[in-house]
């Protein structure tokens, strides 16, 4: 059983969708914001997830901030951190020490468009195809190995809100769909900073896991098969 913990700033759509999509393999441990007023924090207590806020407001420097943010991602042990639209720049350090093991959600076709105001920078830029990216985090702000993309197009007359609706819309359902290739051990990165996704499980020497030994959790049982 791998456990996830979620960081959210907001509303809280994105966690949402991985919480209602019920990945087999999964547990969501914690759901942690950084905001109190986070509305995605009610939905997470009422489905009987545990909430936690660490106040960004509350510590004087980025390191101090993320140092108690680890600390209780820690204390529920994740195995996968994932980012729903969590509205904090991270320090180096905090990605490096959840390297391979944290996700995020971009609203745009990274490398376009990286940061704030996606949607009204498409709409301006006259592109006519838009979308969402999720991608393993890396130092570099919006950057980071792709593991899905969903795209959408820009239709004449959009506007920033029914633009960034036809995308949440995709972003409901890449999110979960990376979760689950994450869960089932089906990721890996390429030197090269590529994802690859495997039609199986795979360990971290490239070897398949049969179905049994991935039901039966790590180290149930030392037969691979290639
Ligand atoms: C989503 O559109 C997500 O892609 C975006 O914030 C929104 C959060 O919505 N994230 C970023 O912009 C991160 N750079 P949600 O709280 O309803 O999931």
């Amino acid at each position: 059983m791998k456990s996830i913990v979620i960081l959210i700033s907001g509303r809280g759509s994105n966690m949402e969708a991985i919480v209602n999509a019920a990945i087999p393999g999964a547990r969501i441990a914690a759901v942690i914001s950084n905001r109190a007023d986070a509305k995605g924090l009610e939905f997470a207590a009422a489905h009987g997830i545990r909430t936690a806020v660490v106040d960004h407001k509350a510590f004087a420097s980025r390191e101090a901030f993320d140092a108690a943010l680890a600390e209780t991602i820690d204390a529920h042990g994740a195995d996968l951190v994932v980012l729903a639209g969590f509205m904090r720049v991270l320090t180096d350090g905090f990605v490096r020490r959840y390297e391979g093991r944290l996700l995020n959600i971009h609203p745009s076709l990274l490398p376009s468009f990286p940061g704030l105001h996606t949607h009204r920078r498409a709409i301006e830029a006259g592109v006519r195809a838009h979308g969402a990216t999720v991608h393993f985090v890396t130092p570099e702000l919006d950057c980071g190995p792709v593991v899905i993309q969903a795209v959408v197009p820009v239709l004449p007359g959009d506007d920033e809100a029914r633009l960034s609706a036809r995308v949440l819309g995709q972003e409901h359902r890449i999110y979960p769909q990376a979760v689950r290739w994450f869960v089932e051990g089906r990721l890996t990165i390429t030197a090269q900073g590529q994802v690859i996704v495997h039609d199986e499980a795979v360990d971290e020497a490239g070897w398949t896991i049969p179905a049994l030994d991935r039901a039966l959790g790590d180290g149930a049982c030392d037969s691979r098969r290639s």
